[in-house]
């Protein structure tokens, strides 16, 4: 009797409901991935930035475009997710936290410590 095949033949990204300790590990390798292809510009800047006054006045400049600021707050917010949830990979790979309920928790966690120091470093940038 041949078996019936119900595995999908495509996969839509659209319709995948990830659950949340996915979405942390793909945030994860975004971050990762955007930290690393950052370093080039942020070698440029600190570089720029050591070379005397007027140096560090123009890194100050290219800092303040609107543009950087984005950049910026996308660089702040990977790092701090990056180095949340990676913290919560290391604790997994002691195996901790591995059973599904913990898994979760331990996800909104990663969320939750970030979002509030991002309010810290906003804070502390803006106010
Ligand atoms: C802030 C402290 C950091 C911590 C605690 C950390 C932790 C980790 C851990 C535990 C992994 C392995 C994840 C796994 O098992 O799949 C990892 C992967 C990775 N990290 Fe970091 N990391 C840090 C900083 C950085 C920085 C600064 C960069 C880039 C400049 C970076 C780039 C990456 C990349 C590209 C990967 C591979 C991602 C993947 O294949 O999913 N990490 N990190």
């Amino acid at each position: 009797m041949a078996v019936h095949d119900t595995r999908p033949f495509y996969l839509n990204l659209l319709k995948i409901r990830l659950p949340v300790p996915g979405v942390v590990s793909i945030f994860h390798r975004v971050s990762g991935v955007l930290m690393f292809l950052a370093i080039p510009a942020t070698a440029y800047l600190l570089d720029l930035s050591l070379q005397g006054e007027q140096g560090f006045s123009r890194a100050s400049e290219i800092l303040a475009q609107p543009f950087s600021q984005l950049v910026l707050i996308v660089l702040i917010w990977s790092l701090l997710h990056h180095l949340f949830a990676g913290i919560r990979f290391l604790l997994i790979d002691f195996d901790i936290g591995l059973d599904k309920e913990q898994s979760c928790k331990t996800a909104w966690l990663v969320f939750a410590a970030e979002i509030i120091a991002m309010i810290i470093i906003a804070a502390g940038i803006y106010l």
